[in-house]
């Protein structure tokens, strides 16, 4: 069976079979029929008056149907050609009555509607081309890693160590929790408390101080009670880690990498990001002057390949920032301060009105950031980055890790990190310790800059977020 995507790059006066849904059926005569291989359906042309009527009823929007017959050059505008039908087979009726109540329907609905029903949305042309990027965009990934001579590492779901320290972990247990009755923690499962991973990094860092360079891509899971557009319960992060590297070393992989998947997604996603593309500036015309990007999505994604990334230190960040206009005229919500944790209004501020780039800040505030990132010599920084992207602010967050023993065995105390958790991550600083760094970039922020969509629950086909576990 031929899809449609190669159907449509075919020359006419062959014979063809495809299968597909119906998108549309206009005049008793024209059928769009789409098979998600792209974002353009084929025009099936039938003829009415020798074609069953019981047949002709049953070819319904949403229905799936078999097609045989000639491809043809077309006679209308809009395709260059189109498959005259000889042979039709209905494989999954819908009714139109049930139809109406979907997002099926052919008409515009909205982002939250589409949600519901996220069974559907696939089948439309926005998540159609949401999705086929997705899947670019991965394989981009594993590419780019792959030819720089890293390899794949499956780091553990179920994990006793919660990397980033945060907290905001989800329970693994076969305990009875629900009883509220006291059940000892030996007695679960693992004999001791576990829970989903928040970050495949710390044993990323195993991988890479033995194979050299090493990457994971995994789901990752936080129960950070954040209900905003660009926070998931379970998400997707790639996490590189590279032995004999410094916090410099990080930052280049960082800019090259994002360059080159940004750049793969220009080169093979067009179909699609000129649909996305098309579809953001139209929705742009409905907001205020001041809600506008000054860019399209096409060239925002142009201005990430064309510009080195600003690079600076937290500390010039905050300077800016105390001397910004809006600090000036008391716009920003939350006070700056050296020491602070950088905000999202921050992080915009600098991004799109500042440098009008990607910007990597470093050295932040040894208090602010995970036990294993490296102290600077200053006493109060450590080396860690995070690349921030316009629209989208923190898209990568990473370091250069702690690899000198007594100095992470000292964090380790004061972070409360218990030795016995973490005993076997000290040990590789006993046994040829070397300087390593690396870093994690959410899959969905990334997808969020590559499709401009403005909800990370739309770049998921299934998002998981507070109270929503759906499908
Ligand atoms: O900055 P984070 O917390 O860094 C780490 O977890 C490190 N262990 C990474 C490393 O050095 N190997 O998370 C990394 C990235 C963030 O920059 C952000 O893009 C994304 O993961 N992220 C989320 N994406 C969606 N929903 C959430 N709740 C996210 N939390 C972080
Ligand atoms: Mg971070």
């Amino acid at each position: 069976m031929l899809h449609i995507v190669e159907v449509l790059k075919m020359s006419p006066g062959v014979e063809i079979k495809v299968k597909g849904w119906v998108r549309s059926f206009r005049g008793n005569r024209f059928i769009a029929l789409n098979d998600g291989s792209c974002m353009a359906s084929l025009q099936i042309v039938i003829d009415p008056e020798n074609t069953d009527q019981e047949l002709l009823k049953e070819i319904n929007t949403g229905a799936s149907i078999g097609v045989e017959g000639e491809l043809v050059v077309s006679q209308g505008s809009g395709q260059a050609t189109e498959l005259h039908a000889k042979k039709i087979k209905i494989i999954g009726k819908a009714s139109p009555e049930d139809v109406q109540k979907t997002i099926l329907q052919p008409k515009k609905h909205s982002l939250e509607k589409l949600r519901e029903q996220g069974h559907l949305r696939m089948r439309t042309n926005l998540f159609g081309a949401v999705f086929r990027i997705r899947h670019h965009m991965a394989f981009a990934i594993h590419k780019y890693f792959n030819d720089n001579g890293y390899f794949y590492i499956q780091t553990p779901i179920i994990t006793a160590t919660d990397a980033e320290g945060a907290g905001e972990t989800f329970r693994v247990t076969t305990l009875d929790v629900a009883s509220g009755k006291k059940e000892d923690e030996k007695s679960d499962f693992f004999g001791k408390p576990t829970h989903l991973t928040v970050s495949g990094q710390l044993e990323a860092e195993l991988a890479a101080l033995s194979l050299g360079k090493a990457y994971t891509f995994g789901p990752t899971f936080r129960a950070e009670n954040s209900n905003t557009t660009r926070h998931l319960a379970e998400f997707w992060m790639v996490e590189p880690e590279i032995a004999f590297a410094d916090i410099h070393d990080d930052m280049d992989l960082s800019e090259d990498f994002l360059k080159f998947i940004v750049n793969y997604a220009i080169k093979y996603c067009q179909e699609d990001l000129n649909f996305l593309n098309d579809r953001a500036i139209k929705e742009e015309q409905q907001l205020p002057l001041a809600q506008r990007n000054e860019l399209s999505l096409l060239e925002r994604m142009q201005m990430v390949i064309d510009h080195q990334f600003e690079r600076i230190t937290y500390t010039e960040a905050i300077e800016i920032l105390i001397n910004s206009k809006p600090n000036k005229k008391k716009k920003f919500k939350f006070p700056i301060e050296w020491g602070i944790d950088l905000q999202s209004e921050h992080e915009k501020f600098l991004v799109e009105k500042h440098f009008k780039k990607p910007v990597i800040i470093v050295d932040y505030p040894s208090k602010i950031k995970a036990f294993y990132m490296r102290n600077n010599d200053d006493g109060k920084t450590v080396a860690a980055m995070d690349v921030l992207f316009p629209g989208i602010g923190e898209i990568i967050g990473g370091s250069q890790r702690e690899e000198r023993y007594d100095v992470l065995a000292k964090k380790c105390k004061e972070f409360n990190v218990p030795e016995e958790a973490i005993w076997w991550y000290l040990d590789t600083r006993k046994f040829g310790t070397v300087p390593h760094a690396g870093f994690g970039l959410g899959f969905e922020r990334l997808m969020m800059f590559v499709t401009g969509m403005t909800n990370i629950r739309d770049v998921i086909p299934f998002p998981r977020t507070p109270k929503n576990a759906e499908f």
